[in-house]
């Protein structure tokens, strides 16, 4: 057992995988988890409004008031150490991190994507999944590296693609199952003893 976790979420839009997390730990199903604030690039994003309403820190670091990135990860960076933050979860954050923003939390940022990776990593994954014809579809969490969605895998899920089956058809399966994943992902990495051997990482038994 670890002391626990200091987590920020980072997301863009929606935020219904932030929601996911705050309803969690709600039920008490996230020990070892505290989450200390929700950042957002998109000042009037809805993931904001619910960490507020969950009562949770929210904060609004607005890409569009810096020059560049480096400046933006700044200040992101400093409103995460300035919390204690050790964990970080992109929940629908819609940004690439810079190597220099990752190795500060070294194997401790990690995202949701709506797909099998390595299959559809970037936009769109569940259009991607439908346009291909692919039969099983689902869901993965994984280690944030410096690519798009190319990290080392933590989690799955698989989801069934049925006949007739459209990008919102199938994204609103998959989205159950990433509901599902995100916590348990978290909840397992907060019982400490990640495993990792280059891009073999393997989290704790559930
Ligand atoms: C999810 O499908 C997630 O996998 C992807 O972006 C979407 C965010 O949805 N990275 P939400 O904001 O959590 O509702």
């Amino acid at each position: 057992m670890t002391g626990g976790l200091r987590v920020a979420v980072l997301a863009s839009g929606r935020g219904s995988n932030l929601q996911a997390l705050l309803d969690a730990r709600a039920a008490g199903a996230l020990p070892g988890v505290e989450l200390a604030l929700v950042a957002s690039d998109v000042p009037d994003a809805a993931a904001l409004v619910r960490a507020r309403a969950a009562g949770v820190e929210a904060l609004a670091v607005d890409r569009k008031a810096f020059p560049g990135r480096e400046a933006f990860e700044a200040a992101l960076l400093a409103a995460l150490a300035a919390r204690a933050v050790d964990t970080v979860v992109l929940a629908g954050f819609m940004r690439l991190l810079s190597g220099r923003f990752l190795g500060a939390y070294p194997d401790r940022v990690i995202n949701i994507h709506p797909s099998l990776l390595p299959a559809f990593p970037g936009m769109h994954a569940v259009a991607q999944a439908v346009a291909h014809g692919v039969k099983v579809a689902g869901c993965t969490v994984h280690l944030v590296d410096e690519g798009t969605d190319t990290g080392p895998i933590l989690l799955q899920a698989a989801v069934p693609v049925l006949d007739g089956d459209t990008e919102d058809t199938l994204a609103a399966r998959v989205l159950i199952e990433e509901h599902r994943l995100l916590p348990e992902a978290l909840r397992r990495l907060a019982r400490g003893g990640l495993e990792r051997q280059g891009r073999l990482a393997r989290l704790p038994p559930a």
